[in-house]
């Protein structure tokens, strides 16, 4: 088993370099993969450091390298790298690429191997899935990574906050603005073990999604998750249409900075703003509100937090402590 782990995590790395090469070496890597890139804003530092590559648009041509250089097709299979397709009739077995013609962006573990890729398409086609990952394997679970942790985790721990966004350029583009301290979940909705990986260096997450509804609805799916591993919450939610990449790119690192300065919230004044614009003078409105709070506020663990956030949602409200706390008593005996 132990032997798995690692000629998988060395094929992978393999295919990491390989794709690398193809980007910077190869007429196709360069006017394709590379300028694709450029145009993206990405600068060598910043592909280098995220070890960006590109797969040829043909059928096998890791396959073939990588068989050449003595890699067993069974192990890059084992690795998500290629694809076995039975031949009908009980012919040959075909075997090809997984990843043709993208850019790839590897994905690694917090010790800095490469673990995975994920793959994008240059032009957008609406018969092909934009990103394409590579599949679970032995050492690859999508639940329990979170990408750039590797290139993050020292900021994390000197900054003292996570900054939580939705997709791999979002994390490469606030690094290169020097927003280092800032990992992804990459498509998967927010997991308890990628929520407890954060903790290993910070206890302060700050939520940065997309501004359209598939980002409200992942922060208030995420946001009762973090409360529960009993971290400190901001959310922020970038202009609609915009997400940290492309807003950075727009306003530049500094206006970034004091756009989350001025906008990011704690969860309590998250929902709660969201509520009183919707409720306006209706009085069950406002209550419904409450209660959704306070049904936040019994994911916490901490009783001591949960008294003094009382307090806020109270004062937030307009409503007495007492109403506040006998809610969320009346919630937490409903879970029992
Ligand atoms: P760009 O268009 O390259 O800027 O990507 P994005 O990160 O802004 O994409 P988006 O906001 O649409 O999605 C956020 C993240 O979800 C991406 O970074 C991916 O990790 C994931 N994702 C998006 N589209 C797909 C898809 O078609 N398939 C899979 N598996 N994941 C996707
Ligand atoms: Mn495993
Ligand atoms: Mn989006
Ligand atoms: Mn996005
Ligand atoms: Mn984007």
């Amino acid at each position: 088993r132990q032997n798995e782990r690692e000629s998988l995590l060395i094929a992978l790395n393999f295919a990491k370099t390989y794709f690398q090469e193809l980007m910077q070496k190869t007429d196709e890597g360069k006017s394709i993969g590379l300028s694709y890139f450029r145009e993206r804003g990405f600068t060598n530092p910043t592909i280098d450091a995220f070890e960006l590559g590109y797969s040829l648009d043909q059928w096998d041509g890791l396959l073939q390298e990588g068989t050449k250089r003595g890699y067993n097709p069974d192990m890059l299979e084992k690795a998500g790298l290629i694809l076995r397709k039975e031949a009908e009739g009980g012919g040959k077995a075909k075997t090809f690429d997984r990843f043709r013609g993208r850019v790839m962006f590897p994905i690694h573990n917090v010790s800095g191997r490469v673990i995975a890729f994920g793959a994008r398409i240059l032009k957008t086609d609406k018969n092909q899935p934009k990103y394409l990952n590579s599949p679970e394997t032995t050492v690859y679970h999508k639940s329990q990574v979170l990408y750039g942790i590797y290139q993050a985790k020292q900021a994390i721990r000197q900054e003292d906050v996570c900054f939580l966004t939705e997709g791999y350029t979002d994390v490469i583009s606030l690094h290169q603005a020097g927003i280092k301290n800032v990992v992804a979940s990459s498509g998967t909705s927010l997991t308890t073990e990628q929520i407890r990986l954060i903790a290993r260096f910070t206890p302060n997450v700050t939520i940065l999604y997309d501004g359209d509804a598939a980002g409200i609805k992942a922060a208030l799916r995420g946001l009762d998750m973090v409360l529960e591993e009993g971290l400190n919450l901001r959310l922020l939610l970038l202009p609609d249409g915009e997400d940290p990449d492309s807003y950075v790119h727009k306003v530049g690192a500094d206006a970034f900075k004091a756009y989350i300065k001025q906008h990011s919230q704690d969860f309590i004044d998250f929902k709660a703003s969201r509520w009183l614009t919707e409720a306006g003078d209706d009085p069950l409105k406002r209550a419904e509100g409450i209660s959704d709070v306070c049904a936040s506020i019994t994911r916490i663990p901490d009783l001591l937090k949960r008294q003094t956030l009382s307090q806020r949602v109270a004062q937030v409200f307009h409503v007495s402590e007492q109403s506040v706390i006998s809610e969320i008593n009346r919630l937490l005996r409903k879970q029992q």
